[in-house]
């Protein structure tokens, strides 16, 4: 008698507790502004502006800060026309040589080399084929065709605009143009600012000594 007590209170509760629930209701929101935002959603309906959206589209012909049109298009006369015409708007100073140095380094000697000679360790283990030197008596490299071949690439070699900007592009730009004066064996790009010929050395140690002296300190 007792147990058929304790299982008509349990259906009770269990029943009460069930019909209690409406799900034709929403449930409990707590803290609604989490889910319903009081500002508008960028771009969403809004009724503020005449076409229904509820922020305003850049004017045509706007560009990211930062960022530069190029007017150079991707195709072979494009790269012709950037050869001849495209020229790099930075001076040659030890920091941007230097700059450029790193740079290619980073993004192109896997293929190109650290000379610039072709052989870098992915042509050497022949991931990738065709990778021409710089001093290829083939191929009229120019400050304005190198950029250009990093904004859209070249058959088997990729744009290189997502890794780099406009700055960092023309600094590897210097830095190439230097490589294939070493292979022709032509005077290369000196710095502006070089005080002698040996500056590159001089640079270094500069840059070896203040991080001996953040290490000490
Ligand atoms: C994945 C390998 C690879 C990487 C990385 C690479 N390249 Fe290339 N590059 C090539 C190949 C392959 C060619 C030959 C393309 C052709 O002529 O068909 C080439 C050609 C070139 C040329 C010659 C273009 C011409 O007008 O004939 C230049 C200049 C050049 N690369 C510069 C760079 C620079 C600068 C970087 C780094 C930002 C870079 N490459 C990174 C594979 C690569």
């Amino acid at each position: 008698m007792k147990s058929l007590n304790n299982i008509f209170i349990i259906v009770l509760i269990a029943g009460s507790l069930v019909s209690c629930s409406n799900d034709k209701k929403p449930n409990y929101q707590f803290m609604p502004n989490m889910y319903e935002s009081a500002a508008y959603e960028a771009y969403s309906e809004g009724d503020i502006f005449l076409d229904g959206q509820s922020a305003k589209k850049p004017v045509e012909g706007t560009i990211p800060r930062g960022w530069a049109p190029y007017e150079y298009e991707d195709s072979t006369e494009g790269l012709a026309d950037a050869r001849e015409n495209l020229k790099n708007p930075l001076p040659v100073t030890q920091e941007n040589l230097a700059a450029g140095s790193q740079l290619y380094t980073f993004y192109c000697a896997v293929c190109h080399g650290d000379k610039g000679d072709g052989k870098g360790i992915l042509a050497t283990r022949e991931k990738f084929l065709g990778i021409p030197s710089y001093a290829d008596a083939g191929r009229v490299l120019t400050e304005g065709s190198i950029y250009h071949v990093q904004m859209y690439g070249l058959n088997a070699m990729g744009s290189y605009t997502a890794q780099t900007d406009e700055k960092e592009r023309w600094q590897i730009t210097m830095h190439v143009e230097n490589l294939m004066a070493e292979l022709k064996g032509i005077p290369k790009k000196l710095a502006i600012d070089a005080t002698t010929e040996t500056s590159e050395i001089q640079v270094d140690s500069v840059a070896t000594d203040s991080l001996q002296t953040e290490v000490e300190n």
